[in-house]
């Protein structure tokens, strides 16, 4: 028999998202002609000025180690952007970036929250979140968010927390969902962070994709009490079109910062060095390419959601940001497609990659079954396509 494994992969499982996309690609490597609604990334390239920024950097040999928590001209842009545009004012030494929002969320979770400790988790949540909060030793507690709009459940929050709470992740604009977090809710789950005394994780990796006069609010800015509980997290991915560069930051307590890069130093070092250099351009430079890109989402939206909304049986909350929807396909579950039964949301995904060749996630990859999270990052030619062949698929069940 082979040496076995550590007993914590009995309890881990790898992103269910990235599975998927490595299974589309495969299919269409086969030559399937399948449209993607499972993208988790902007359809769009990188604007050019950030790419010459990274090329000058590799043609000037800044291809070398960096400091771990990122360039000093890096992190002074951080700062003056989460003053502008988010009304938080951090030091230089209250600043991390690191290799993706994803790496610096985890980081910051072995950071705070260990065995014995519970951490909040609104659902449906982003797939990576659970396993992060078990990787560090601490147990997960979801909490519903309201179904009609997919806003945080206050009272739900306030019944779940515990002596044992010792924080809450929450994502705004969020992922899988598209809700907006209210001001008025931030500001009650701050109140509740102060009395209970739990960090706040703020992942606000979508806060620029933002539609129909919504506002990105940073619970940060409430008060020093506040942004002493909580670690703003954000990054490059999104905004600027940037998954591949792998940049992303933290904004918190001195001791915080210096607990992530604690274990970022013995992980990864840091970032990219030529990364770094070209997130520096995307905070300088104009946010021409990123208004586009998010009138573009805007429209892609309005046309989806309604869509949606237009097929017997499926509800889709109008929401506001990111560039996924998270329809309920609930009257659909129980019917079937010849021998075929459809029971659950993965069973309908699947069907629908099989007999439509549209490439869904069902809401159980992000702990809310009866559900699937479509992206429309993709061109409005495949999303009405894409649309056509849902609507058609859905009607074919009986
Ligand atoms: C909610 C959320 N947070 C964080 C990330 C990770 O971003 P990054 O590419 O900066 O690691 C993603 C990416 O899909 C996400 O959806």
């Amino acid at each position: 028999m082979a040496t076995t494994l550590s007993d914590r992969m009995n309890h881990f499982s790898g992103s269910p998202t990235s599975a998927l996309i490595a299974k589309v690609a495969e299919l269409k490597r086969q030559g399937k002609d399948i449209i993607s609604l499972n993208v988790g990334e902007p359809d769009f390239g990188t604007p050019d000025y950030i790419k010459v920024a990274g090329m000058k950097a590799i043609a000037d040999n800044f291809t070398k180690y960096t400091p771990g928590n990122g360039i000093l001209e890096l992190r002074q842009e951080i700062v003056k952007k989460l003053k502008n545009d988010n009304g938080v004012e951090y030091a230089l030494n209250e600043i991390t970036t690191g290799v993706g929002a994803k790496q610096v969320i985890s980081s910051a979770m072995m950071v705070i929250a260990g065995p014995g400790d519970e951490v909040l988790i609104p659902i449906p949540c982003w797939v990576s979140y659970t396993e992060m909060v078990k990787l560090a030793g601490a147990t997960p507690v979801f909490v519903p968010v309201r179904s009609d709009n997919y806003e945080l459940d206050m009272d739900a929050i306030e019944k779940a927390i515990t002596p044992k709470t010792k924080g809450i992740i929450i994502c705004t604009p969020n992922n899988p969902t598209g809700a907006v977090y209210s001001e008025e809710s931030l500001r009650r789950l701050a109140e509740l962070a102060v009395e209970h005394d739990f960090f706040i994780v703020a992942d606000e990796i979508y806060e620029k994709l933002i539609y129909d006069g919504a506002k990105h609010f940073s619970v940060a800015s409430i008060s020093q009490e506040v942004k002493d509980r909580t670690i703003t997290v954000n990054g490059f991915s999104k905004a600027y079109a940037m998954t591949g560069w792998r940049v992303g930051y933290a904004a918190a307590r001195a001791d915080v910062i210096k607990g992530i890069m604690a274990v970022q130093s013995q992980t990864t070092s840091a970032t990219s060095a030529i990364s770094q250099k070209a997130a520096v351009t995307a905070l300088q430079g104009s946010q021409h390419d990123l208004e586009v890109m998010v009138a573009e989402f805007k429209k892609r939206k309005d046309y989806v959601v309604e869509r949606l909304n237009s097929i017997e049986g499926i509800t889709c909350p109008d929401v506001k940001g990111a560039f996924y929807v998270y329809p309920d396909v609930q009257p659909y579950l129980g019917k079937s497609f010849g021998d075929r039964k459809i029971e659950t949301a993965v069973d309908l995904c699947q069907y629908l990659l099989d007999e439509a060749l549209i490439s869904t996630v069902p809401g159980e990859a992000y702990n809310v079954p009866g559900k699937i999270r479509i992206s429309y990052s993709n061109s409005m030619a495949n999303l009405k396509e894409a649309l056509d062949r849902f609507e058609k698929a859905l009607a074919a069940l009986k």
